[in-house]
């Protein structure tokens, strides 16, 4: 349990203003100048504990030698049992560092399912990302409680076909973000590790998400009900090479880091690290809403594409609803669909799996009427979903186009929807306490 005792103002404009914002910003979430209520990540805004932010002002920024940097590196062998740790200033740099030192032109990297920047990497070293998903995962409303398990099946059959040593390493994400935070088993980690073993293949760990992960596995693996988190923990690390992390989430800190027990592959990438982070020692909505079932980590996911159904899929149904919500209710939402991935190498749109809002839960950051906020205007935008039209690009980036995309031709939305939203208190959208 914790007790606030800082607080951040926030903005909550009227929604004619909200209507102007979404226009500016070309119907992208990323572009709003943002100071309202933000549900786009729980990265990096997780409120930090008195204890972290006193250890920051406690910290030694020497250039080399700091004594933070080893109180951290004994911090993370005492967790994970990891003797050597690269620090690194987030998850992506980690992403970056591994894709350097393990991929070459035409790897293959197996993994449960992609992240944005992970693949991005894999992709700007020549090798491809292939997601070995349990047919489950893709089942929005599903009774699978571990929809983040990699299909053991598919993974041998990727190896045998293609020989181990295309193979650049085997990627499992905790809390697979981009299908709305499925957690995979222990006993399926566990049986993964067995085939890395049978064809020598390195197991790497994207902890980002570990946390949550970890939470599902006792709650709902049963062989780990009597397991502590900390046994949980270990016994995950203990199945990885090279656990990599961004601390952005992991620890509700801030940075990220890449630890591993093998000497050789931790001085292949010791090297990067100088080159990129610096020297090695600086220091749930009710019923009715169409959601991901079960609920998944890091916040709520909304499927875009059976609430606005009506909105084909090359029209970005997720972008559609995400900045819909926003109009509606100031709340900033993550669309986690097909803007989020790439166009291939032809040019031709490849549209993603699912079509997510993701409105993020930063931990000990909002309280329990905003969310009952979010909830109201997320009922009402659905009662009223048919007013919600498509999208279509007016400036698109080639790479990571979702950070800096610019969309119009809202078909049917804009001034219609902010002229049908109720008056009086949810017009001028004040909360009064
Ligand atoms: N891996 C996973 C599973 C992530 O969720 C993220 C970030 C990263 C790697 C990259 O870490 O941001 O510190 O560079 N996810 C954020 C999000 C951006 O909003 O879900 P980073």
């Amino acid at each position: 349990m914790h007790k606030v005792r800082i607080v951040q103002k926030l903005n909550l404009p009227p929604i004619e203003r909200r209507l102007e914002a979404m226009k500016e910003a070309g119907f992208n979430t990323f572009l709003l100048k943002n100071r309202d209520m933000d549900m786009l990540t729980d990265s990096g805004v997780n409120a930090m504990s008195d204890k972290q932010q006193a250890a920051m002002l406690e910290a030694d920024d020497s250039y080399a030698g700091s004594e933070t940097f080893t109180k951290l590196e004994n911090k993370i062998e005492e967790i994970f049992g990891k003797e050597y740790f690269l620090p690194t200033h987030q998850g992506r740099a980690c992403e970056n560092i591994i894709s350097q030192a393990f991929v070459k032109q035409g790897s293959i990297v197996p993994m449960n399912y992609h992240f944005t920047t992970t693949k991005a990497h894999i992709v700007l070293n020549g090798g491809t990302v292939d997601e070995i998903f349990i047919d489950e995962a893709l089942n929005l409303t599903s009774d699978n409680l571990f929809k983040g398990n990699m299909d053991l099946a598919k993974l041998k059959d990727i190896i045998e076909t293609n020989g181990a040593e295309k193979i650049a390493f085997v990627r499992l994400e905790a809390g697979t973000n981009l299908i709305g935070g499925q957690p995979f088993a222990l006993e399926n980690m566990r049986e993964v590790r067995k085939v890395c073993d049978e064809f020598g293949l390195m197991l790497i760990l994207d902890a980002s998400l570990l946390a949550d992960n970890l939470y599902f596995i006792k709650e709902r693996e049963e062989s780990c009900k009597d397991m502590s988190i900390r046994e949980i923990t270990r016994a995950i690390a203990d199945l990885s090479d090279i656990i990599y992390f961004s601390a952005r989430k992991l620890g509700r800190a801030r940075g990220g880091g890449i630890c591993t027990n093998n000497k050789d592959i931790y001085m292949k990438m010791r090297e990067y690290i100088t080159l990129y982070e610096g020297f090695l020692t600086y220091g749930g909505m009710p019923v009715g809403v169409p959601v991901v079932t079960p609920s998944g980590g890091l916040g709520c996911h909304i499927n875009s594409m059976e609430f606005v159904d009506h909105i084909p899929q090359n029209e970005y149904p997720a972008g559609a609803l995400v900045a819909a919500l926003y109009i509606v209710s100031g709340v900033r939402g993550m669309e986690r669909g097909t803007l989020s991935e790439q166009r291939d190498e032809n040019g031709n749109e490849t549209l993603s799996h699912m079509e997510l809002v993701r409105l993020a839960m930063p931990r000990r950051v909002f309280t329990l009427s905003q969310v009952k906020y979010a909830v109201d205007r997320i009922a009402w935008l659905y009662e009223n979903r048919q007013l919600i039209g498509g999208l279509k690009f007016v400036e698109e980036p080639n790479v990571l186009r979702f950070f800096f995309r610019k969309i119009n031709k809202f078909f049917r939305m804009g001034n219609r929807i902010s002229s049908q939203v109720p008056g009086g208190f949810w017009r001028q959208s004040v909360i009064r306490s």
